[in-house]
């Protein structure tokens, strides 16, 4: 019945994580699996839609029918992510992207020594906040959340601050879900409305995810 809902929508998702150089040899990254931006991409794939996907470093296959364009840091992902931004009806932002980078990556490896070592961090682009100021009226911006305190309020101050059409607010409450899980627990939040949603697999979250999004589409389309 899902099978041709999303025909002739170019939709593209960032999952994972990013890794930001230190050295030649070390990083900074976090926790992301990749798994809800991967099954994300493969449910809109199987409902007709062009997926072009942009993954930071995970060991995930790319799921059937599906573009994958991989990336490291968060500026590869800024840049790929502008390219495809302007050719799409929807943007998924799932990615974990780091906020912060190595303000210099040494060129060669760091030494061990006795001395205490700082890193100076710079912030990083951000690339919801980007897409939001490019989004066109009729195109649709999806951004996740991931907080430990205020999160509804929090989550509504973001869907205001980078222009998102939805946020997909993560529970860091609940056990087995989020990072490296196979389950999440999500609200979806518009301006408008919450709906907050049990404790799934991520498959399960995705249809629910896209559900809502496909709702965005018939809506705009009776206007
Ligand atoms: O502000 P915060 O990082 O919590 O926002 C999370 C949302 O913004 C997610 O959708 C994430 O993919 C996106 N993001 C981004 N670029 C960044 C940081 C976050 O696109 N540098």
């Amino acid at each position: 019945e899902k099978k041709h809902e999303l025909n002739n929508r170019r939709i593209m998702i960032t999952a994972g994580p990013t890794y930001e150089k230190i050295d030649p040899v070390r990083f900074i990254g976090n926790y992301s699996s990749g798994k809800m931006g991967f099954a994300l991409a493969e449910e809109c794939a199987r409902r007709g839609a062009e997926v072009t996907l942009i993954s930071g470093p995970v060991s995930l296959p790319t799921p059937d029918g599906v573009r994958r364009v991989d990336v490291e840091s968060c500026n590869g992902m800024y840049n790929a992510a502008l390219a495809e931004f302007n050719q799409c009806d929807a943007a998924i932002l799932c990615a974990a992207v780091a906020d912060f980078k190595p303000e210099y990556v040494a060129e060669n490896k760091i030494k061990r020594g006795k001395d205490n070592l700082s890193i100076r961090l710079s912030p990083t682009n951000d690339i919801a906040e980007e897409l939001g100021k490019r989004k066109r009226n009729e195109q649709f911006l999806i951004g996740f959340a991931l907080e430990t305190d205020n999160e509804e309020a929090n989550a509504k101050d973001k869907l205001k601050r980078k222009h998102c059409d939805l946020i997909i607010l993560n529970s860091t409450r609940n056990k087995g879900t989020t990072f490296r899980a196979d389950d999440n627990q999500v609200e979806i939040i518009s301006e408008t409305n919450v709906k907050k949603y049990g404790k799934k697999n991520k498959h399960e979250v995705a249809c629910d995810i896209i559900d809502e999004i496909t709702a965005l589409f018939r809506q705009s389309e009776k206007l």
